[in-house]
């Protein structure tokens, strides 16, 4: 990293901790942020990479201001939400902000829980984490890699398939990932959500995040919430859509980050021999887990 002056021009070198990939900013900080320390009142959102992390901040965020549209137009969502392993040239650090941060605190991770820092466990923080379907949850994440400087260049289409299938990808395993905080769920309190029901059925999941996080929503505030967290209403809002980052590090030209929000893209992508061998894998690293996940709607 020494010798690397990052100008946007290239990608941000990327290296392992404890075997999993990291941009290399996240790996110098390893021992402060493995070191981070959670507060009681603390409420984590934990994802896998493009999973729905923002629309989850969004939604949490206006459920804790009571369907306050204004209060939410504060400052982007990575302000408003700190990503705690997040440290990014031009951008800043999350773990800095997170620090520096009043309670109670909303904070963003991608971290896989044996990586999660052992604090949020030790203080019994509220965690909600959210789960998507791997096949368009890998398309997501090919599409954003291609668009976001802070990571690697995800290679072709073919080649991205197998590095995500060996979890050679930033984050890595989603396979691990969702088996991980599922098996958590049981032992600490983790509201686990899946991404596919968000969108069958957004006030039912919106309402179990309310009642989460120990708010009572009048119904109205609820429909506001659905109608400020729908994918065409955030991706106009600039608060919400990652259009402030610079475009040396996100360029939405190439692929916007609000991008298609949907299930069942993955369709457009897969071919069949691919939709073939992903699902032997898919039977094989899923063998040890009960978890259902729903590639489209019927
Ligand atoms: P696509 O690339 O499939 O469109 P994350 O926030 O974890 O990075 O996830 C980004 C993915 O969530 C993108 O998926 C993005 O379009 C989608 N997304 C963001 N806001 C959404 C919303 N309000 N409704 C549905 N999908 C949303």
């Amino acid at each position: 990293m020494e010798d690397f002056k990052f100008d946007g021009t290239e990608r941000l070198p990327v290296d392992y901790v404890k075997g999993i990939l990291q941009p290399t900013p996240t790996c110098d900080m390893w021992d402060r942020i493995w070191n981070f320390q959670a507060r009681s009142d603390d409420l984590l959102i934990a994802t896998y990479p493009k999973a729905g992390t923002t629309w989850t901040q969004e939604i949490v965020d206006l459920i804790q201001n009571e369907g306050d549209i204004d209060k939410c137009q504060r400052a982007p969502t990575h302000i408003r939400i700190p990503f705690i392993e997040w440290i990014i040239p031009f951008i800043g650090s999350g773990l800095d902000r997170a620090n520096e941060m009043p309670s109670p605190r909303t904070l963003k991770t991608h971290l896989p829980i044996h990586l999660l820092p052992p604090s949020f466990i030790e203080k019994n923080c509220k965690i909600i984490y959210v789960a998507r379907n791997p096949k368009d949850n890998m398309v997501s994440y090919y599409h954003f890699q291609r668009m976001n400087k802070a990571l690697p260049a995800p290679g072709t289409w073919e080649e991205y398939f197998e590095n995500f299938l060996a979890g050679k990808v930033c984050w890595g395993s989603w396979h691990d990932h969702v088996k991980g905080w599922w098996k958590a769920k049981d032992q600490h309190r983790i509201l686990y959500l899946f991404y596919e029901d968000m969108k069958k059925n957004p006030k039912h999941e919106i309402q179990k995040v309310a009642e989460f996080i120990g708010k009572n929503l009048h119904d109205e505030v609820l429909d506001k919430i659905v109608h400020h967290t729908s994918f065409d209403v955030m991706k106009q809002n600039p608060m919400a859509n990652y259009s402030s980052v610079p475009t040396k590090i996100m360029n939405h030209t190439v692929s916007p980050f609000m991008r298609k929000g949907t299930v069942g893209d993955w369709k457009n992508h897969f071919t069949v021999a691919q939709n073939e061998r992903f699902n032997e894998d898919y039977e094989k690293k899923m063998a040890d887990t009960n978890i259902t996940f729903h590639f489209q709607f019927s």
